[in-house]
């Protein structure tokens, strides 16, 4: 059943994401045009490849909570897009170097960058993305600004290297597993909307709220990630499904299904986990739906969203509170 069908069974009103971008197109637009004048270089290679990830259609999500935090908190200036705009690139930066680590060649509907110039340009245009973000922070010249970016920036490589040490070891557990979204995804999530916080100088508890409201939103935005490997397809995700499972990757989807399968499933993703077989997709996948692993996942992705919503309850009650409130909701029941 398509979501709006599903909300209508349920007599749920779903958000709707157009009227969240409604909400931020003048902010988002701005956002863009500093994007678009920040990827300029005279290396001809770094504006085509460059223009190529940005241009093709990413949702926006990071500066999106970066701007509606901090008008959350009721900002007036354009500090805020600045800072989403780094937040973005730190974003396209962290796809570059992960679809060449990940060897995937579909993302966002297209090829992927490493799939058109190869895998050297791409982590070499993921540098010049990176240091752009870090030459635009320092021009805020705001060390919590930069203290936040940094941390954040380390600990996402940080995410990543962890995850390449769990990959092929099927023995993960799912406190491991947590430990590596939360670093590779839920940080800059976190990082976005406690800058909003912090340009409006809010007191410690009110960032430490908008900081938690992130930090759940992106564990909740990479569990359903996980789930869609094994649930979507690459015409909805504009990505290949079962990529994962391909690279060895244990994701909550095949630990919990090793739990509580029967000795047989445990073997058969065991196997698959530990040589990066995507041969048997089909029985994993069986498998994982079986045993209600993609249920758990969801449940878990919505326990986050809950965390992430409650955070909020303080906020003045503003549209863009509202819009936060409903971008939660819609990152648990997203197709894409
Ligand atoms: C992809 O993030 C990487 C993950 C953390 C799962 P998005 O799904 O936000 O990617 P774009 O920017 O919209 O393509
Ligand atoms: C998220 O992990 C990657 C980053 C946070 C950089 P995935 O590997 O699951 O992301 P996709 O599925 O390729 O977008
Ligand atoms: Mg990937
Ligand atoms: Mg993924």
């Amino acid at each position: 059943m398509p979501p709006e069908a599903s909300a209508i069974a349920n007599n749920v009103t779903q958000p709707s994401f157009d009227s969240i971008q409604t909400l931020v197109a003048a902010d988002m637009a701005a956002v863009d045009g500093e994007i678009q004048r920040q990827l300029n270089s005279p290396v001809a290679l770094i504006n085509q490849l460059g223009a190529y990830i940005i241009n093709s259609g990413g949702k926006r999500l990071r500066p999106m909570i970066t701007v509606l935090a901090a008008s959350a908190c009721g900002y007036k200036g354009t500090k805020h897009q600045s800072l989403a705009a780094i937040i973005e690139f730190i974003h396209t930066a962290t796809l570059l170097h992960d679809d060449v680590v990940d060897e995937s060649d579909l993302r966002r509907g297209k090829e992927t960058a490493n799939n058109v110039w190869g895998n050297a340009a791409s982590v070499l245009v993921g540098d010049f993305l990176y240091s752009r973000a870090f030459q635009m922070m320092v021009t805020l010249n705001d060390m919590r600004v930069m203290e936040v970016l940094a941390n954040t920036t380390n600990t996402i490589a940080e995410g990543e290297v962890l995850q390449l040490l769990n990959c092929g070891d099927p023995d993960t557990t799912e406190d491991r597993y947590m430990e590596v979204i939360c670093n590779k995804t839920a940080k800059l999530f976190e990082a976005g909307t406690r800058l909003g916080a912090i340009l409006t100088n809010q007191p410690t508890e009110r960032e430490a709220q908008l900081a938690e409201y992130g930090l759940q939103l992106g564990m909740a935005f990479q569990l359903v990630d996980d789930a869609l490997d094994y649930s979507s397809s690459a015409e909805e995700l504009g990505k290949n499904v079962g990529d994962d499972l391909a690279e060895g990757k244990p994701t909550l989807p095949l630990i919990y299904a090793m739990q509580e399968g029967t000795p047989e499933q445990r073997e058969l993703i065991r196997h698959a986990i530990e040589h990066s077989d995507r041969g048997n997709l089909n029985s994993v996948l069986q498998a994982v739906e079986s045993t209600g692993a993609l249920a758990y996942t969801a449940h878990r992705a919505e326990q986050a969203v809950a965390k992430a919503k409650a955070s909020l309850a303080e906020l003045p009650d503003t549209l863009e509170r509202q819009a936060l409130l409903d971008l939660a909701d819609l990152s648990v029941s997203r197709r894409s």
